[in-house]
């Protein structure tokens, strides 16, 4: 971009039809608050500023604005309602001499993209219009402002549904909300337009009329995507602007080289990472800061939060969060992963395991049937069928030591803290509540005693002493 950019981010507004407790502006589609894929795409037109206008639920708002992009400036609308008077604002806060291009978005219309907006400012500074924006054609333009244009298709202005006539509202171009302005142009446009309109607000949309007015240029480029300028304002929207966000990351990814078997039941966040050749079975959720190297199969029925996948890694219906699974190993099926779980390459968590502050070693497995927290396993170990560390004293948490080559016992209780050393076997059913020695066998269980013809003194008549006589015989 050879001129300079600033963008202003529209939030002051209330959204009462979120009925919601929850700023608008923060509700979440594909892993992150509306503001934030707004200022995500602000960003990526690299703007000198970025400024914030915001008024309703403000410290909220401002709030998670600068936790998401610390540079940005926030501005406080006043009592004189309107988008006018909210740009009007924004560009106060803009140096005198900044004399570049001014893009307006709004904080909850999320899937404006950076291609869009590159095109729309080029084609701003190449005609060198005073306004652009982005309009579109809609077969039901009901509560948008609409376009107006001369017979000869020359733009004169914008008209918002409650102050259009009746030939007005039948117009079907309507105006998106996103601009570029020429500085000069919107500073004198702003300070002529009032508030004599049906909705007693300075709307930025009468810019169209003043620009033209004293000679500027002014026009709509219409979209053939509405989803672009799609606004949120209540659940239903919500639901859908997530819907055709995951429709955008689900084909982003298929694009780049991943097989997404079923993208209507595949959710996957905006931020997830994803290299070429990766299996997306149906069901799967990735979430938050998600990578999934190439050559791994996930799904399906699996959800993953901020987890860090290796390659050819393979997790069916499981769930974890804040884990990392090393190259070619293997969770699942109906495992979960906590926070703090690491599994080193070609190793196993398997069916009905949950593991929390674990890390397991290269090839260590834990096949079935266990828990495993706070503990840390060397490489090659295995841990038998249905152990527990037991790392909970009801007070307190304890960390247990497996190393190398161990061979745990099936239904064995690590009672920690507690080391096993490398190369030591333990005996089924063992509690372990005291060190075991490198290379050997730890066993606790008493020596079974038969008590012969028990049943038959004790049961008889019953089908156990039918059956032990037959066997008998
Ligand atoms: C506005 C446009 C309308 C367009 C529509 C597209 C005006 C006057 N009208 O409609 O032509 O079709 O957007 O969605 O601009 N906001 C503030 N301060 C305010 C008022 C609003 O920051 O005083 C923010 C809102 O939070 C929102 C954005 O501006 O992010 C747009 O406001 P909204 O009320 O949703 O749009 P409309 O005025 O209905
Ligand atoms: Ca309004």
């Amino acid at each position: 971009m050879t001129q300079k950019l600033a963008v202003v981010i529209l939030a002051a507004g209330q959204g009462t039809r979120m009925k919601s407790t929850t700023p608008k502006v923060l509700h979440r589609i594909g892993g992150k608050p509306l503001i934030s894929h707004v200022l995500d795409t602000a960003a990526g037109l690299q703007p000198e500023t970025v400024i914030a206008v915001v008024r309703h639920e403000r410290e909220q708002v401002a709030q998670a604005i600068l936790d998401h992009a610390p540079g940005t400036v926030i501005v406080d609308q006043d009592d004189v309602p309107g988008t006018g008077r909210a740009v009007e604002l924004a560009i106060a806060a803009l140096p005198g001499d900044f004399d570049g291009s001014i893009v307006v978005l709004s904080g909850d219309a999320p899937l404006i993209d950076v291609p869009t907006l590159e095109r729309l400012v080029s084609g701003h500074i190449e005609a060198r219009r005073g306004m652009t924006l982005l309009s579109a054609i809609f077969d039901n333009p009901t509560g948008l402002g609409r376009i107006l244009r001369e017979h000869d298709g020359a733009m004169v202005g914008i008209v918002e549904e409650k102050d259009a006539s009746e030939a007005q509202r039948r117009i079907t171009e309507i105006n998106g909300g996103i601009y570029v302005f020429a500085r000069a142009a919107l500073s004198r446009a702003l300070d002529e337009i009032d508030t004599n309109n049906a909705q007693a607000e300075k709307y930025l949309t009468d810019a169209a009329a003043r620009i033209l007015a004293v000679g500027g240029l002014v026009d709509a480029v219409a979209t053939d995507d509405p989803w672009l300028i799609a606004g949120v304002n209540d659940r239903a929207q919500l639901a859908d602007a997530g819907r055709e966000l995951n429709r955008r990351i689900v084909l982003r990814h298929q694009r780049a080289g991943v097989t997404v078997v079923d993208p209507a039941t595949t959710w996957i966040d905006a931020d997830v990472s994803i290299e070429a050749d990766v299996e997306i079975l149906p069901g799967t959720f990735l979430r938050g800061a998600t990578s999934i190297a190439s050559g791994a199969i996930v799904g399906p029925d699996t959800t993953l939060v901020d987890c860090e996948v290796a390659e050819g890694a393979h997790i069916r219906r499981s769930e974890a969060t804040l884990a990392v699974i090393g190259a070619g190993a293997e969770v699942g099926p109906f495992s979960f992963l906590r926070p703090g779980t690491e599994l080193g390459a070609a190793g196993k968590i398997g069916a009905f395991v949950e593991a929390k502050n674990a890390q397991i070693g290269d090839a260590s497995k834990v096949p079935h049937l266990s828990y495993v927290g706070d503990v840390t396993i060397g490489e090659g170990s295995n841990i038998g069928a249905g152990t527990i560390v037991a790392n909970y004293d009801g007070v307190k948490k304890h960390h247990s030591t497996v190393g190398d080559a161990v061979r745990v016992g099936s239904k064995n209780v690590l009672i920690s803290p507690v080391t096993i050393e490398d190369g030591a076997y333990t005996a089924a059913g063992t509690v372990v509540r005291k060190d075991v020695p490198a290379g050997s066998l730890a066993m606790n269980v008493a020596p079974q005693r038969n008590l012969e013809g028990w049943v038959a003194e004790n049961r008889p008549g019953t089908s156990s002493a039918h059956a032990a006589e037959q066997g008998r015989e």
